[in-house]
């Protein structure tokens, strides 16, 4: 009764201020919706206005092609979108600047703030902060000897041995590495890993030069190729994150690639591999090889088209703001990850997170992809990568064929970029 009291207040005062109602899309990936409501409603309550949350579809690549088609048409129905790290240059045109509206930007990596620039436009504000990263069974790594795998020749090796004793043991349903083999964004950011490791660069370097045939893409190629239905199951194929979360997370699998969200799933009460998991970069190609981590990311931008753009960037303000982002990462336990750096040296993120300092080394060497210099191409990029590495994978194209298919496709998207 006190809380519809007090509700029935909020709403007056509300509406004595002239409430406005915005929409807002946020992920859902792990427990990103709720975290996303929870700051959402402060919000609302704080200001006495009304948000819709609208859930949008878990791979990236779905969703851009759901903003694009509200932008394209100028729809009104999203002031405030959740935007992925590589669209800025795509998206760039439908969304507001958000300079005159802001304060504080140097709070923010100067670099995450420098990629969210297109010309002098500052298209969103950086809200969380990825990197790719393997998680292991170190209960079943300790149980048959295995040492934490250094290179992916390690990895697998180890993912054969322990998938096959225990297999043999009668856990048939074992396997050794599991991660984002369906034709989406996400397997760009696999696959990037995979040739970054073996040296072979970014696929397109920072003056526009496209670079997919040389000897550590076909390597990275050949190797991934090599785990379906040995290691990784046939269905690895149309994994996105949360499908090869569902099989690590189920006991199935050894080894997982997956962001930082997984860990304080994997780690939660009702997990049955709570206490048996152990996070480390991913392997290097080869002994001459680097370790390699995506650099992946969700900002907050406003849509040109929305009625509100002031109350909508005061929104995206809030939500990337220094408290609103120490309450996210405390409460995902790391799971989302502060892109203003002093929340790294901040005495309650130490204390009730200590992993999140380690990952910021992680956050400070990932690799980007190649979005900057292709701009509003990138779609078109990524989208002929991730295809020809899924040919590659499910066995209906050669590595070699594939890659200089590849590069003679993304020359072209380039000419006169
Ligand atoms: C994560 C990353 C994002 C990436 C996506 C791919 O959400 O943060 O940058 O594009 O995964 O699936």
């Amino acid at each position: 009764m006190k809380h519809l009291f007090a509700s029935i207040g909020i709403a007056l005062l509300a509406s004595a201020a002239g409430a406005e109602t915005l929409s807002i899309s946020c992920g859902a990936v792990g427990a990103e919706f709720e975290l996303c409501k929870e700051g959402v409603d402060q919000w609302a309550l704080k200001t006495g206005n009304k948000v819709n949350l609208v859930s949008t579809p878990n791979s990236s690549t779905e969703r851009l092609s759901l903003y694009q088609q509200l932008l394209t048409s100028k729809s009104q129905d999203l002031d405030v979108l959740q935007i992925d790290v590589v669209w800025p240059g795509m998206l760039a045109s439908h969304l507001l600047d958000l300079t005159p509206y802001v304060k504080n930007t140097e709070q923010f990596f100067p670099g995450m703030l420098q990629n969210l620039k297109v010309g002098n436009q500052l298209t969103a504000l950086p809200w969380f902060t990825d990197a790719g990263m393997l998680y292991y069974r170190k209960d079943l790594l300790e149980k048959y000897g295995q040492s934490t795998p250094v290179t992916w020749e390690e990895l697998t090796a180890s993912a054969r041995l322990i998938q096959d004793k225990e297999r043999k043991s009668g856990h048939d349903q074992m396997w050794g590495y599991v991660w984002q083999g369906r034709a989406y964004e996400g397997l760009t950011c696999d696959a990037l890993e995979w040739v970054y490791s073996y040296n072979g660069g970014t696929l397109i370097d920072s003056a526009g030069k496209v670079d997919v045939t040389n000897a550590g893409v076909i390597k990275a190629l050949d190797m991934a190729k090599s785990w379906v239905k040995t290691i990784s199951p046939e269905g690895v194929l149309n994994y996105a994150e949360e499908e090869a979360r569902g099989v690590f997370q189920s006991g199935n699998a050894v080894f997982m690639r997956s962001w930082p969200y997984a860990w304080n799933l994997a780690q939660a009460e009702n997990s049955p591999i709570k206490g048996k998991v152990g996070i480390a970069a991913l392997p290097m190609g080869g002994t001459d090889g680097q370790h390699a981590s995506t650099l992946g990311g969700w900002q907050l931008a406003v849509s040109k088209y929305t009625r509100n753009p002031a109350l909508a960037a005061d929104l995206v303000q809030y939500l990337t703001s220094y408290e609103e982002q120490k309450r996210r990462v405390i409460k995902s336990a790391g799971g989302y990850n502060p892109t203003i750096p002093a929340l790294y040296q901040d005495d309650d993120v130490i204390e009730t997170v200590p992993q999140v300092i380690d990952l910021y080394y992680v956050f400070a060497n990932s690799v980007p992809r190649p979005s900057t210099v292709t701009g509003d191409r990138y779609g078109q990029v990524s989208n002929a990568f991730f295809n020809s590495v899924h040919s590659v994978l499910s066995g209906s194209a050669d590595s070699a064929a594939a890659t200089r298919d590849l590069q003679r496709k993304l020359t072209r998207i380039m000419k006169d970029k």
